[in-house]
């Protein structure tokens, strides 16, 4: 079972009016009342105030980036460069001076790169890496395609998966530490996981897999849900999307600390950058500091707590992951706001068909969830700011019927 730091009605009614306030700022969700967003995990809304900042940066500023001597290409290289250093300060950096922020269109594409421009150039003959393969595809696929094309100049590196605990989804410590050598150089992760909802608990990794092995964060679920330190988890790499960051789709970022290994630098800007993006992307940034990312995440798990306390008194229904960890020096996995599961009759398609018929937007099917991961489709609830605690009592009521 997975603790929360406080009872959830307790968080609920501790952040009722702040969540009010924000939620509020949602035109979508409040334009919408006849149905409830639940997967903000595959793509978060939009607050008026990023909506505001695209159409300010569009009809002011709009230009391309480090190309024109105009004001309008001026203002907008600078708006690039501003928002990478905004993006350092997000995410705590421990070195701004040495780190670089690389726009990409998303997590996927930042993995990639990350792959493709970076790691081939780290590895050496005999080296090995490990690879979360009950991770998202976008956290595996690379890495492998790093290898292949590394073998292809004669050049052999020993992928290892990453060990899991049976049932939680989290990872196991104890096994980890045993797959470590001389020569690992690379570990890569997620922060949250995006079919389980754990926190994965990264410094944990750290600690195990010592100073000098380069570690990558699959941010995809964690930038925009709960504060970020990449100070407090001694990251090498930290990679998101700014869709799921309540930014426009396309946008999203690699923040490369720059100290362990050669310098991240992809081969330039492919082509010209999505300035629109980042103008959304500082926006978001800036409404989340507002909001506070550690409220957020309050809310959020405090939601996530609520549905699976619920879900548990449902004989018919099975929550996936994040159970107590099992290895004795690891801590307790705590839940984000992601809550994943199944029925026990009910194909979880038609189970997503049922739960829209009555107005609930969920994710069903297998979300782009790794080989060694569940096969089985399942229903995600995932859960922003925006979300109440009657949409998930909604919610139970009609799982309820389904029993
Ligand atoms: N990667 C996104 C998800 O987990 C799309 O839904």
């Amino acid at each position: 079972m997975c603790s929360t730091q406080a009872p959830a009605d307790a968080v609920l009614a501790e952040l009722y009016e702040w969540h009010l306030a924000l939620r509020a700022q949602f035109p979508i969700i409040t334009g919408h009342p006849d149905v409830t967003y639940l997967d903000s995990a595959a793509t978060a809304q939009k607050p008026q105030a990023v909506l505001d900042a695209v159409h300010a940066y569009l009809t002011t500023t709009n230009a391309n980036a480090g190309r024109g001597t105009y004001t309008w290409a001026n203002q907008t290289t600078a708006l690039v460069r501003e928002t990478g250093q905004r993006i350092k300060e997000f995410l705590h950096d421990p070195d701004p001076g040495q780190s670089g922020v690389h726009f990409v269109s998303g997590t996927t594409e930042g993995l990639r790169t990350v792959a493709r421009d970076w790691l081939v150039t780290f590895l050496t003959d005999g080296d090995e890496i490990i690879v979360p393969f009950a991770d998202h595809q976008a956290n595996i696929l690379p890495w492998l395609e790093a290898r292949d094309l590394l073998a292809r100049e004669g050049i052999r590196v020993l992928v290892r998966p990453m060990p899991y605990q049976p049932g939680s989804g989290d990872y196991d410590m104890a096994a980890l530490d045993r797959l470590i050598t001389e020569r690992t150089r690379f570990v890569t992760v997620s922060h949250v996981h995006h079919v389980y909802g754990g926190d994965m608990n990264i410094h944990r990794i750290r600690r195990i897999v010592g100073p000098r092995v380069v570690i990558c964060l699959d941010a995809a679920q964690s930038i925009g849900h709960l504060p970020v330190s990449t100070t407090e988890l001694d990251v090498d790499f930290a990679v998101f999307s700014g869709h799921k960051t309540l930014a426009l789709p396309g946008s999203g970022a690699i923040w490369a600390r720059n100290a362990r290994g050669p310098r991240f630098a992809p081969v330039g800007w492919s082509g010209s950058p999505n300035t629109t993006g980042i103008a959304s992307l500082r926006a978001a940034l800036d409404w989340l500091d507002a909001a506070g990312t550690d409220r957020i995440e309050r809310w959020a798990r405090a939601l996530a707590a609520r549905l699976t306390d619920g879900l548990r008194g449902l004989p018919a229904y099975e929550v996936l992951g994040c159970q107590r960890s099992l290895a004795a020096d690891t801590e307790v996995q705590q839940r984000q706001g992601i809550v994943t599961f199944r029925h026990r009759a009910i194909d979880s398609g038609d189970l997503g068909f049922i739960l829209f018929s009555h107005g609930f937007m969920v994710r069903s099917d297998s979300h782009c969830q790794g080989s060694a991961g569940e096969k089985q489709d399942s229903v995600r609830v995932s859960l922003h700011v925006y979300n109440t605690s009657e949409e998930i009592d909604q919610l139970l009521a009609v799982l309820a019927t389904l029993e």
